[in-house]
């Protein structure tokens, strides 16, 4: 279903933001703003915060944001267009093309959903009822996985056949074109349907809201001419680097224990949760991506990784951490002993043994420093100054400044080096990785105020100067005259930045359509990192910027930002002309002969010339206010 832009636009604009997020989260007026308790993350002080004037919300925590769509879907993990259609519902606004929508149009999706889940049920009465399902049921017994388990699982059997898939896709008007695209079946080189799962058990893979998104298959036995495991490719409903295996049937015991135990296999997950330890999720065998555990931090931020003993599990465990400590985890480490994985390790010594097991995890740094006592490492002076570097290049992976500072310390303290050197160390590390230091940030502040802003994280790559961020906060502030004063003076391509450059001509192409507000304009940033950018200056309770701080505001909003766009115009085209002068300079320098020194010099004039004039102007429009 396609529903036009314009309507989208005029729900989201009649509800309330504010209202409607109050319905799911309390909500406190703080400033100008609302904030209460993040419903994406766990936390103790409230950092989600809720613009009722720019019909937004962000956790400056988690960096969950954006408009209240963005909201209803994080919130019941939902599609673009269900949201849409909730709202619609909320604010009495009917969607009557609904209605009148045809079949073909019939959001494509939602097909690929529905044969998910019909192939689903089917492999589940293999499993339950068929006679061929005899092996399948004895294979789950002799594996100690209960029917109970199985059903809740939704775990299934792929008759060991050619076609008894595309056969039930036959009798039941599944189109195969479809089903092949969910990779359920694939096509022979004369166009002959066949099955992909013959003979494979079935574990369903969910999305966070329970929809059946892809198919993992095993094999009974083991096998020299088949993939133990054959996965789903990715289609239009399954992101693998999206989705965590587990994740839905774990999530509530997950955000009550605040605490996630991430294991490699799904036999691993489904025999924990069987043991009754069900805040579990699996990698799927690989190592986690970012975008997992940014699903993953809605829940919770503590993680312990299990480890399998094997080289592999190792590697795939130690990139799962990288990726967790960026984001911020609190990750523990618990490898198990030889030769077992989370599955035959409860099965052989029990829920009890395996939660007392859990207390060995250790922090990461415990876990690496171990690691390298055990080979050795600190008793030869090269290699022990080697594995201090790995265990501060560790540290350096975390973000919070605070978090990092104390890494350093425990570092410090254990090997009983000076804090100086470690951190002289950490510096150097995340010089080479290009990450801000706090020590850094502010030596730059000092030096140079013009560009004290680093966003690498943000993925603006560039240092952008103080005025363009001023600018670009007046850009998503969603006042349409303090937009149209902007863009009569600077056109979107005159941004040195090209992340900003980018920004500015999605807010200027908003001017053109008449649609500039801060909700529409957010929502219109594809790129994550930059929309929590965005967001974050937006939502700032700082004043715009500190040389504004001592400025006597008329009281009247409008005016004022008016006021502070003026003055960021100005400032803009001053470091322009400034900057053309330099450029003029240099020229100047290499020059030889007389007349050409003379024309230059009178290019400089010139351009001193409109300095003088813009800077007068900016008094003149002073003295009138
Ligand atoms: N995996 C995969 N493809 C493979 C092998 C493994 O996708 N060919 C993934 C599966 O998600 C699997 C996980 O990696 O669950 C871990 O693999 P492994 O440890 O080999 O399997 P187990 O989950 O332990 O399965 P089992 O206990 O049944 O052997
Ligand atoms: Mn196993």
């Amino acid at each position: 279903m396609r529903i036009p832009e314009d309507k989208i636009e005029e729900i989201r604009s009649s509800v309330n933001i504010v209202d409607f997020i109050s319905g799911y989260v309390q909500l406190k007026k703080r400033g100008k703003n609302y904030v209460g308790l993040c419903p994406f993350h766990q936390e103790k002080t409230p950092s989600f915060t809720v613009s009722e004037e720019k019909q937004i919300f962000h956790c400056f925590g988690c960096h969950a944001g954006g408009n209240v769509y963005k909201f209803l879907m994080d919130f019941k993990s939902i599609s673009f267009i269900e949201a849409v259609q909730e709202i619609a519902e909320y604010a009495g606004i009917p969607l009557e093309f609904e209605n009148n929508r045809n079949d073909k149009d019939k959001d494509l999706t939602e097909e690929l959903y529905e044969i998910n889940v019909k192939a689903a049920r089917y492999f589940s009465e293999n499993l339950l009822k068929s006679k061929e399902g005899e092996i399948a049921r004895n294979y789950f017994e002799k594996r100690n996985i209960k029917p109970k388990t199985q059903k809740i699982f939704g775990l299934g059997y792929a008759l060991p056949v050619w076609d008894a898939f595309v056969n039930f896709c036959r009798e039941n008007n599944i189109d195969l074109a479809k089903a092949k695209k969910l990779g359920l079946i694939d096509a022979k080189e004369g166009g002959k349907f066949y099955d992909k799962f013959r003979g494979r058990i079935i574990f369903p893979i969910f999305s966070p809201n329970g929809r059946v998104i892809a198919f993992g298959g095993r094999i009974l036995e083991k096998s020299d001419k088949a993939a133990k495991y054959l996965n789903s490719p990715e289609s239009e409903i399954y992101l693998k680097r999206k989705s965590l295996y587990g994740l839905y049937h774990s999530k509530e015991e997950i955000r009550k224990l605040d605490k996630a135990i991430l294991v490699e296999g799904y036999m691993d997950l489904i025999s924990l949760y069987q043991y009754g330890i069900k805040n579990v999720v699996a990698s799927s065998g690989t190592s986690l991506t970012d975008d997992q555990a940014r699903l993953l931090s809605r829940y919770t931020k503590n993680v312990v990784v299990i480890f399998d003993a094997d080289a592999a599990g190792q590697k795939a465990s130690m990139r799962s951490i990288e990726i967790l400590l960026k984001q911020d985890f609190d990750v523990k480490i618990l490898a198990l002993p030889e030769n077992e994985d989370p599955d035959s390790f409860v099965n052989k010594f029990g829920k009890e043994e395996f939660e007392e097991y859990l207390h060995k995890a250790m922090n990461f740094l415990e876990y690496q420093t171990s690691q390298f006592e055990k080979a050795g490492a600190f008793d030869d002076p090269k290699t022990y100054a080697e594995a201090i570097r790995e265990l501060v290049k560790s540290a350096a992976l975390v973000n919070d400044d605070l978090r990092r500072n104390l890494l350093i310390k425990t570092i410090a303290r254990k090997f009983g080096l000076r804090e100086k050197l470690i951190e002289s160390e950490l510096d150097k590390i995340l010089e080479k990785t290009k990450r801000t230091t706090t020590i850094r940030k502010n030596r730059d502040t000092v030096n140079k105020p013009e560009t004290n802003l680093r966003v690498t994280e943000n993925g603006i790559d560039k240092r952008i100067s103080n005025v363009e961020k001023e600018l670009l906060i007046l850009l998503f502030e969603g006042k349409q005259d303090v937009v149209k004063y902007i863009f009569d003076h600077i056109s979107p391509n005159e941004f040195t930045n090209a992340k900003i450059k980018e920004l500015a001509h999605l807010v200027f192409e908003g001017l053109v359509e008449g649609n500039v507000s801060t909700a529409f304009l957010i929502s219109k940033i594809e790129d994550e990192k930059i929309r929590n950018y965005i967001l974050t200056l937006t939502l700032s309770e700082e004043p715009i910027s500190s040389k504004w701080a001592d400025m006597s505001f008329s009281g009247d909003i409008e005016k004022d930002s008016l006021k502070i766009a003026m003055d960021a115009v100005k400032k803009f085209k001053l470091n322009q002309i400034d900057y053309k002068i330099k450029i003029k300079n240099n020229e100047l320098q290499k020059l030889t002969d007389e007349s050409s020194i003379r024309e230059k010099l009178s290019e400089i004039r010139q351009l001193q010339e409109n300095k003088k004039m813009l800077i007068n102007s900016v008094e003149e429009k002073k003295s009138i206010d």
